[in-house]
Formats: C-alpha cells, structure tokens, sequence
C-alpha cells in the first residue's frame, strides 16, 4: 500500500519527467492562465508525454484521496459534485465566460445585468465555480478568465457538449435508480433513466426524443446540439480521427466508397477525406441532419454526400465497399444492435468489410491508471442512462455479429494505444 511520502515522491518525479517531454516536444508548460495551452495531443511523437501525464494525473489523484481520508472521500461527491454541475450549468446555460474578455475583467454586477438575476446570486454561482478554476476573482467584485473557463471561448462546440450533458445527461442520471428498479432488464430504449425523466412514449428512443422536440424553427435543436457535441468528441484525444484512421487499410482502398452509418454532421467523414483523397464517402442519418452537409469544405464537396437513411430499417445504399459504424452501436440494447447489423446485410457485396469503431469494456476492473479506466466506464454509464445500452466486452461484441448473420466474419480487432475506441473490422463473406 503507498503512503502519502510514496505518492509525494511519485508526483514529483512524474512532474519532473513531464514539464522535461514537454519542453523537448516544444509543448508549452500547463497553467491556469487564460492562454493555457489545450492538453497534449495524443498520437505518434507524444506517447512518452501522455504516458508521463497519465501516470502524473493517477499519483496525485490516489495522493489526494488518500489525504481526504474514507469519509471526505465520498462526501466530497456526494456534497459537492451536483453543485459542481449546477454551477456549471447556469455557466453555460447564460453564456457567462462569452461575456467575459479573454483578457479583460467584468463586476460581478454587469454580469448581473446581463443574465438577469441578482448579483448576489452570481456572486454564489461564480464563488463556487472558482473552487474548480472556473474563472477567477482578478480583484474584488470583478471576475477573469481562467484556463477553464477560456476554454468554452477557444472551442464553441466545447458549449454544446457541455450543455447537453448539464441539461439532458445530468436530469436523467437522477432518475437512474427509478428506472433500474421499474424496468430490470428490459432492452427498449424508452424503459431507461433518460425515459423517465422526459416522459418518453412507449416505443420512443432518445433520437426521437432530440430530433422532435421544439417547434418550427427549433424543431430538432436538441439533434442538433447533440451532433455538434459528437464533433467536439471527436476531436478529442482519446477519440480522436487519427486512432481511426491507423486502424483500418483505408489507403488499400484505393477509390473507394464508404458509408458513414450514422454520420451525424459529417465530421468523421471529413477527416477520412482529408487523410485519404482517394475516397468518397456518404454520410447517412437523420434527414434533420442534412443541414450540416453546408459545413462540409468546398475542396470535399464533391466527395462526400448526405442521405436520409433509418438504421432501424434495411440500408438502401448497396455495394459500397465499406460500411462504418462509429459510435452507433453501443447506443442499442443487442436486441437492436443485432437489427442493425442485419439491415446491412441486404446492401452487402461479397467482401464487403463493415467496421464497428466503438468501446470495448475491460473484462474486470483494469490494474492501469483509473483516469483512464474512467473514460471507459463513463461511457458505459453515459448509454445506460440515455440508451438503455449494456457495456460490451469483446466476446459480446462478436455474439453480437455472430447473432447478426453468420457470414459475417471478424477478421481484427484494433486498438491503438491512448485511445478509448477499438476498430473491429469484419469482412461479408456472402457465398453462393
Ligand atoms: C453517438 S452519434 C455518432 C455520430 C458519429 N458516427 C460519430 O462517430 O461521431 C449516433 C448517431 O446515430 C444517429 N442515429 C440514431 N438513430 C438513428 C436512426 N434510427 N437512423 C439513422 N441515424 C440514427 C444519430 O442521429 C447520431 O448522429
């Protein structure tokens, strides 16, 4: 068992190998400042930075656990992280750090004035979220920017992740054990926490649930604050395009034609396109969706397309080479799982790969650093509260496709190091 000496010695020497792989890899030094510096990339060249990283982050989580002691350990969950949110939410939700200069300074009574409440209400808010290095006091009554709080600055889609899941997320994880007690082991995707807590009708999933709510012009407004939450995503580290695009011959393509299942705002396919100019590529999703293909760069256009294409009924788009299915299935239960892989069978040639980028579960609690290990059981978390899906482990994977159609034949599993989605890429083998 470490103790706190350990621990102490752990993180001084992991800050040291870090701010040295930092300042080799011409990274500048973390801060708290307003220009901070968004966090390492990931990929060829910056493994040995992430793994300092990743091994500073765990010694001084297990240090500060350890100082808090069993008790504080919870409490400081249980007392604090829902006002975490709460504050956060009003952050978000009032645009409060686009009100703020980057550089600049705003009284807490301007920032009253513009959001509409009391000043000494903003003050709470603001007060608490500067324990967590959301903005800071730069003198007293006036609020700055932080490193944090710049960031929902510097990424406008950052606003959208984060509110999607301060609003929606946040709301149906409360209601997580009513539904675990009412609904056991059903696989519908409207007998979930996030079911409950919007009332969804019998039948429904969430994608009706985003792509109906609002009228008229906002009609759908949650789809589209949830697609361009998928964009910021993918564009993070640990589930970002390159870890996709090492794990497939792409290039053996040659010009081939891809389909993005469930595409979304066509961001993935974009980033296919730049890496392989040989490809052309269709995004299929919501019709509602298809107001992102303005979005796709004018050098691309004519290489990638938008159709309106139901994954709950057969593809129509028959005989592409290969059909990609990134983060689409954890979404199911493997009721529906499984009817969504045979639904591309009807549109499958002979040799047709169909490639399933998505999590797979550890068997058991991993021994490797929790930070990491967190990301993989949030997104389990994050499904079975607003799909209704089970986490999957390789085995369940492939008996899943084995369920789907027999002559789908797994042919790799890929992982690449530092990420959190696997690559399994399975070939048609269609017979006679
Ligand atoms: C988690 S997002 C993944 C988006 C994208 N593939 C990515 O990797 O970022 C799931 C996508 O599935 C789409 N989707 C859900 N149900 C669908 C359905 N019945 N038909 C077509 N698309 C659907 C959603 O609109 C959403 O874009």
């Amino acid at each position: 068992m470490a103790t706190l000496e350990d621990l102490a010695a752990q993180v001084g020497s992991h800050a040291k190998e870090l701010t040295q792989l930092m300042a080799e890899a011409k990274l500048s030094p973390p801060s708290f400042g307003p220009d901070a510096a968004p966090s390492p990339p990931h990929g060829k060249g910056y493994e040995k930075v992430q793994n300092a990283r990743m091994a500073l982050i765990e010694a001084a989580q297990s240090i500060r656990d350890l100082a808090l002691g069993p008790d504080d350990c919870i409490t400081a969950y249980t007392d604090g992280i829902k006002h975490d949110l709460a504050a956060l939410h009003v952050i978000v939700e009032f645009n409060i750090p686009q009100m703020i200069p980057l550089h600049g300074e705003m009284s807490y009574a301007d920032i009253a004035a513009n959001v509409g409440f009391p000043e000494y209400r903003v003050h709470n808010i603001l007060r608490h979220a500067m324990t967590f290095r959301v903005f800071r006091e730069s003198r007293a009554g006036y609020v700055a920017h932080t490193g944090p709080s710049a960031a929902f600055l510097r990424n406008e889609v950052l606003n959208d992740w984060a509110s999607f899941n301060l609003d929606e997320v946040w709301k149906a994880d409360t209601r997580l054990a009513e539904a675990l007690r009412r609904f056991g082991e059903s696989q519908e995707p409207a007998d979930s926490a996030i079911g409950i807590a919007y009332d969804f009708p019998k039948g429904n999933t969430y994608w009706d649930f985003v792509s109906n709510d609002g009228k008229g012009d906002t009609k759908g407004w949650r789809q589209r604050r949830f697609a361009k939450g998928m964009k910021f995503r993918a564009g993070e580290n640990p589930q970002a395009h390159h870890h996709l695009h090492k794990s497939f011959d792409w290039a053996g393509l040659g010009k081939g034609e891809v389909i993005d299942v469930g595409g979304s705002t066509g961001h993935v396919s974009i980033e296919l396109a730049k890496a392989f100019p040989e490809l052309n590529l269709t995004v299929q999703d919501f019709a509602g969706l298809e107001t992102f293909q303005a979005g796709i760069p004018d050098e691309l256009k004519s290489r990638i397309s938008f159709e309106e294409q139901d994954i709950l009924k057969e593809n129509s788009h028959k005989d592409a080479d290969v059909y990609l299915l990134r983060s689409i299935l954890h979404d199911w239960s493997d009721k529906y799982a499984v009817l969504i892989l045979k639904n591309l069978v009807p549109a499958l040639k002979d040799g047709a790969w169909v490639l399933i980028a998505d999590f797979i579960s550890p068997e058991t609690s991993t021994s490797g650093p929790k930070w990491l290990e967190r990301l993989s059981t949030i997104r389990s978390m994050q499904m079975m509260t607003m799909v209704n899906s089970p986490e999957r482990a390789e085995k369940d994977w492939v008996d899943v496709i084995k369920r789907a159609d027999s002559r789908y034949s797994v042919e790799e599993v890929v992982t690449p190091a530092g990420t959190a989605m696997s690559v399994i890429a399975i070939k048609f083998n269609k017979g006679t």
